[in-house]
């Protein structure tokens, strides 16, 4: 059969004139030499093997048919043989040409294609050891060497791991062939899945062997971004930058819904679906340092991953969520659930993301995308800053937004583009395969005519699948997801999905009727919808109590002021007492001497004092450690490394009043015989007026420890110091604390304490007489100063 289909096409192709013209076995011989390609399509007859992969290997065909190699595909299926042929040639003949094919080749080439494809089934390792000897033996029948196998998953991702190992049992090449196995997204849920998967697929796969696909990286606007950022580098260098880029946003709206997706799509949602990837990945590619080498696969995954490193940590608050009406009925539909089935899928999102690298500190990008929204489209936008005031000259270029548009596709401009505000500067194109467009219409992108933009385009259009595919064959890397930079991506993400499991989503009508819904805003580094809410699901409207007032409570807590509200309003609260006590400190000595916890409870409080208190008196603050874990100051389970993240890198505080506790001298953590504790100690007597601190901000433990100051740490030992070695009953148990005493000293203690989870705590401990060596909360009596509780209405009232 190849022997016809070769000579076939040797006759109807005019690149291969030479050795059309001789047609004897030496010519033919040399031409072949490259070798055989087995390409299999492991879903060969799903969706994505239908709409897009066909079409995609039919296009490396017809590219590469003149090149010297020979080809085989085979679509791979769970159906049996008789079953699926029909649906796979049925696929098959779907496939159009590239544009420059005469229609005469066209058809031959087609016709060539149908002949190479036959359909396996693929169930157990015995298909799959039949299909590894046919792949060996077939090229070998043909007379021809081996060049490569190309295995293509278009299966669920829970079943990547089984087929992984099944090709590396019974399909591996021999020596000198390559294998390339493509894999499509989901890559995980969340870090710890992907890193699973990753790690079952390393038992089966060399990483080189691997290629995550993510289409956008195929988009030519896409990968354009990188040459475009180079090839314009004179004018874009001094501009690429916080102090002339306004804000960047990426963003992907959709028409669509989900449905017929939704067993996928509930599941992960539109951030998971889109945006960690797809979105994620031009965000790289806008930021990441220029690669000297554009096709060194190696650099550019390295330049990437430094972004990824450097990605400032994801709160809940850096989002917002919605979700379209008529979604949760689609999931009680194609899921089978009853009507009480509530969903907190979000289908649409908007998220801040910041990059803590000079070049970018403080500069928003903004990631958004949904599903159902007025229109399909997607883009990045660059929005630079214009330094020019315009008295009365508004229509005159240099008033109008400057801005550059990686136009993905879809939407008014029915072609992808870069275009370049004329105000900006005229791009350079030294690439043939992009031109200029010159015709004008009356067309407006973002907001200006396009008659104000320099727009380039390519000269043909291609589709991403068919470019991805085209870089697998020819085993470039640059545009697929390394284990690492998955890894990195996930790790990223992680702590927002995670944060935004039972989040609230506003609920959008769909469409045009989204109206303003959806429109949001930045407040600080905070994402909030610029407009009220209509409807909003919680977690309340199914089953919980759905208490709508946010009053605030004062009354009295184990013979102490107690503060009680909801946990907002509850911080906000403190937060505001705490600005008092600053200013007034400030006010009357200058100084302001504040000592926090760590844990987990008040980073809602420190979040609030970065993000909100514009006027705190930072400049004049000094700021102390309550306790500490003996762990470098590095690490994540550091109380200082908590305070860092979340305060202290957003706020203007003098290096010099800062105070972390000394856990590590002479390189080693907590010796008794380094005296961390007594020199904490001095540097509180000397800088803070009568050891007295101002604010000291305690929580309490679920076994009633206070700081550092567990149950039996033998706390009379230290009744005459200000600060001490204990220990704690978990891990890691070596502590530094401020004891007693000066926390006794304080002028004011605030006590905070939340969550659902303490409510047995504050009952039990609202009733037990002071005991502190059982209780060691109940030790915290200021001498002469204020304990005031704060107590969200979860912990007081369950
Ligand atoms: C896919 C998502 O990866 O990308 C879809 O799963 C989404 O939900 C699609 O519709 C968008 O891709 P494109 O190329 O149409 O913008």
């Amino acid at each position: 059969m190849w022997k016809v289909v070769w000579a076939a096409l040797l006759l109807q192709v005019p690149v291969c004139a030479q050795t059309v013209q001789s047609e004897d076995n030496h010519e033919v011989k040399d031409t072949r030499k490259l070798g055989h390609v087995s390409v299999i399509i492991v879903g060969g007859t799903g969706d994505l093997a239908k709409k897009y992969l066909w079409q995609g290997f039919f296009h490396l065909y017809a590219n590469q048919v003149s090149s010297g190699y020979s080809f085989s595909f085979y679509g791979g299926g769970l159906s049996p043989k008789d079953k699926a042929t029909p649906v796979l040639f049925e696929a098959l003949k779907n496939v159009t040409c590239p544009l420059d094919l005469s229609v005469e080749r066209c058809a031959l080439v087609k016709e060539q294609f149908l002949k190479l494809a036959e359909y396996r089934q693929l169930v157990t390792l015995e298909d799959y050891q039949a299909l590894g000897k046919q792949l060996t033996e077939h090229p070998k029948q043909e007379g021809v060497t081996e060049a490569g196998r190309l295995f293509y998953l278009s299966v669920p991702a829970f079943a990547y791991a089984d087929v992984a190992e099944k090709i590396n049992a019974s399909c591996r090449p021999s020596d000198g062939t390559w294998l390339r196995v493509v894999l499509e997204k989901p890559f995980g849920h969340d870090f710890s899945s992907a890193q699973l998967l990753s790690a079952q697929l390393a038992t089966s796969l060399k990483d080189e062997e691997m290629f995550r696909i993510d289409h956008y990286l195929g988009k030519q606007v896409v990968s354009k971004i990188l040459p475009f950022r180079k090839e314009n580098s004179k004018h874009l260098d001094p501009v690429w930058n916080k102090h002339h880029i306004e804000r960047v946003e990426i963003v992907l709206k959709e028409t669509l819904n989900a449905k017929g997706r939704i067993p996928f799509y509930d599941q992960y949602g539109v951030i998971r679906d889109v945006i960690q990837n797809h979105l994620t990945e031009v965000l790289t590619l806008l930021t990441m340092e220029l690669p000297t080498n554009l096709s060194d696969s190696k650099e550019v995954l390295k330049n990437k991953l430094k972004i990824f490193s450097a990605l400032e940590h994801l709160e809940r608050h850096c989002a917002v969520v919605g979700q379209y009406e008529s979604y949760n009925k689609e999931v009680q539909e194609e899921l089978n659930k009853t009507k009480e089935h509530y969903s907190l899928t979000p289908t649409f999102a908007g998220v801040m993301v910041y990059i803590d690298i000079a070049q970018y500190e403080g500069m928003p990008i903004i990631l958004t995308s949904g599903k159902m929204l007025d229109e399909r489209l997607g883009y990045a936008r660059i929005l630079f800053k214009n330094d020019i005031f315009c008295v009365q000259s508004h229509n005159n270029v240099h008033c109008k937004p400057k801005q550059i548009i990686f136009y993905f596709g879809h939407g008014a401009l029915q072609y992808p583009a870069i275009l370049v505000s004329k105000n900006l500067f005229k791009p350079d194109l030294k690439d043939t395969e992009w031109k200029e467009v010159t015709e004008q219409n009356d067309l407006h992108v973002l907001g200006m005519p396009i008659s104000d933009y320099y727009v380039l385009t390519p000269t043909v259009q291609r589709e991403a699948y068919s470019e991805l595919i085209s870089q697998i064959f020819h085993g470039r890397k640059d545009s697929f997801i390394s284990t690492e930079n998955l890894l990195a991506s996930w790790d990223f993400w992680t702590p927002l999905l995670h944060s935004l499991a039972n989040a609230p989503s506003r609920l959008y009508p769909g469409g045009v009727d989204n109206g303003n819904m959806l429109d949001f805003k930045l407040l600080g580094r905070e994402a909030t919808f610029a407009n009220d809410a209509l409807v909003f699901i919680t977690h309340d409207d199914m089953g919980g109590s759905g208490v709508e007032s946010f009053q605030v409570m004062q009354g009295k807590y184990r013979s102490a002021e107690m503060v009680s509200a909801w946990s907002e309003e509850l911080i906000v609260r403190l937060a505001a007492e705490i600005q008092a006590a600053a200013e007034s400190a400030v006010r009357e000595g200058g100084r302001f001497h504040l000592a926090l916890s760590g844990g987990s409870t008040p980073l809602a409080l420190f979040q609030r004092l970065a993000h909100y208190h514009y006027t705190f008196p930072w400049r004049d603050t000094h700021l102390w450690m309550v306790d500490e874990r003996c762990v470098p100051l590095t690490e994540m389970d550091s109380n200082f490394r908590t305070v860092h993240d979340h305060l202290l890198q957003h706020v203007k505080v003098p290096y010099f009043n800062i105070h972390p506790m000394p856990v590590q001298i002479n390189q080693r953590l907590c010796v008794e015989e380094d005296n961390g504790a007594l020199l904490y100690e001095r540097d509180i007597s000397q800088l803070v007026n009568t050891s007295s601190f101002h604010f000291v901000l305690l929580g309490v433990g679920y076994d009633g420890h206070t700081a550092s100051l567990f149950p039996s740490s033998k706390l009379d030992a230290h009744r005459e110091s200000l600060v001490a070695l204990t220990e704690s009953p978990a891990k890691p148990h070596q502590r530094m604390s401020l004891t007693l005493k000066a926390i006794n000293q304080a002028q004011k203690v605030g006590v905070l304490v939340m969550g659902k989870s303490k409510h047995e705590l504050i009952t039990q401990l609202s009733r037990v007489k002071d005991n502190i060596n059982k209780w060691p909360i109940t030790g915290i009596r200021p001498t002469s100063g204020r304990l005031v509780w704060y107590i969200d209405y979860d912990a007081l009232l369950g």
